[in-house]
């Protein structure tokens, strides 16, 4: 059989850092109500040189220098992100021209903040359907791009970013005890559409739109959901909360971490947190968070590592894998 494992980690934040007391002057809000209701403290926010594209492919060269590897070795790229550089083409085949890739493929993934676990799916179902040997997975963002900075309710929130992992088949063993991606979950509803979107696209408006946001109606729905595809990849991979070594969720809010982790009894010091330092990177948050703990040491090959998104669709799912 053949199982995806991860051979590599990377990431790239932009230069500039903004603050939370960096946003008094521009709306009506402060330090302690940003850091109380979301845990966040600072974002990363693009300059004008750097896009989508270019932080995909500097976390992409990082995560392939982490592999050993080069683009040669690479045949897949998915790259998820709500904020492409352009409408068409993807992204993910800019990435693949700026790393010198003049064979294979690369798409784009957009399920909003659950684009990397959906990304991360997708390339290990064609890797283990044989369509890929090795691939690269990012989540990229600017979402700075698409906020409305007179909004409180939800230009505090975001940040920019990206992270990226390679994936290598292998053939060996599969169940829980085995390295590589073990099980996923994916789900969504366009029911919660109107909850969290952009209000602007090629079809509709012929403009790129701002991001509007309900909070308090996507924060109701968050740890019910998260639970919910967390439950089925544990269920089907035969072990419980307690064989975890590292919970690694999307980092929208703190209080919806804790809040799922409690739920799930998960232990807090197996919890992964970046939220503090990069806000919501959507699509990038996820593999920014891995590479944080993969970097310090925490998260280490052999290790049982959850992963978990919920966002706009409203999309969610789940993926356990040893790294
Ligand atoms: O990644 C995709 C998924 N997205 C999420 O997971 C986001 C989910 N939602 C959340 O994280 C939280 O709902 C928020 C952080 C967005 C908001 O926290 P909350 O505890 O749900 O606050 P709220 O929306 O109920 O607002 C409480 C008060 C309101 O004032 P009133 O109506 O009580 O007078 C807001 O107007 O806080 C006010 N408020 C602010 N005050 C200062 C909203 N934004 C701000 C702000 N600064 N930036």
């Amino acid at each position: 059989m053949i199982r995806s494992v991860v051979r590599g980690v990377g990431a790239e934040t932009p230069r500039r850092i903004m603050h939370n007391n960096d946003f008094v002057n521009l709306v009506d809000t402060s330090d302690e109500w940003i850091t109380q209701r979301t845990g966040i403290r600072q974002r990363h926010i693009a300059s004008d040189d750097e896009t989508t594209a270019s932080l995909g492919e500097a976390a992409a060269r990082k995560a392939l220098s982490a592999a050993g590897m080069t683009p040669d070795d690479i045949d897949l790229i998915v790259l998820a992100t709500s904020t492409p550089n352009n409408t068409f083409p993807a992204t993910a085949v800019e990435v693949q021209h700026r790393l010198g890739m003049d064979h294979g493929f690369a798409f784009d993934m957009q399920a909003v903040c659950s684009g990397f676990v959906y990304a991360l799916t997708t390339a290990d179902l064609h890797i283990r359907g044989g369509m890929a040997k090795r691939a690269l997975v990012i989540g990229s963002e600017t979402f700075s791009r698409i906020l409305d900075w007179t909004d409180r309710t939800t230009c505090v929130l975001f940040g920019d970013g990206a992270g990226a992992l390679v994936l290598e088949g292998i053939e060996g063993e599969t169940g829980a005890g085995a390295r590589g991606i073990i099980a996923s979950s994916l789900r969504s509803d366009g029911v919660h559409r109107d909850k969290l979107y952009v209000d602007g696209g090629p079809s509709t408006t012929g403009t790129v739109g701002k991001l509007r946001m309900e909070g308090r109606e996507v924060f109701k729905h968050a740890v019910a959901m998260i639970t919910d595809v967390v439950e089925d990849v544990l269920g089907r991979a035969g072990v419980t909360a307690d064989d975890l070594d590292w919970f690694v969720p999307h980092q929208a809010n703190k209080r919806i971490i804790d809040a799922s982790a409690r739920k799930l009894g998960i232990a807090d010091e197996k919890v992964v947190i970046t939220v503090d330092r990069h806000g919501n990177t959507s699509a990038a948050s996820v593999p920014l968070a891995l590479d944080a703990a993969v970097g310090d040491g925490r998260i280490k090959k052999g290790d049982l590592v959850l992963l978990e998104a919920m966002g706009g669709g409203f999309t969610w799912g789940a993926v356990l894998l040893r790294w």
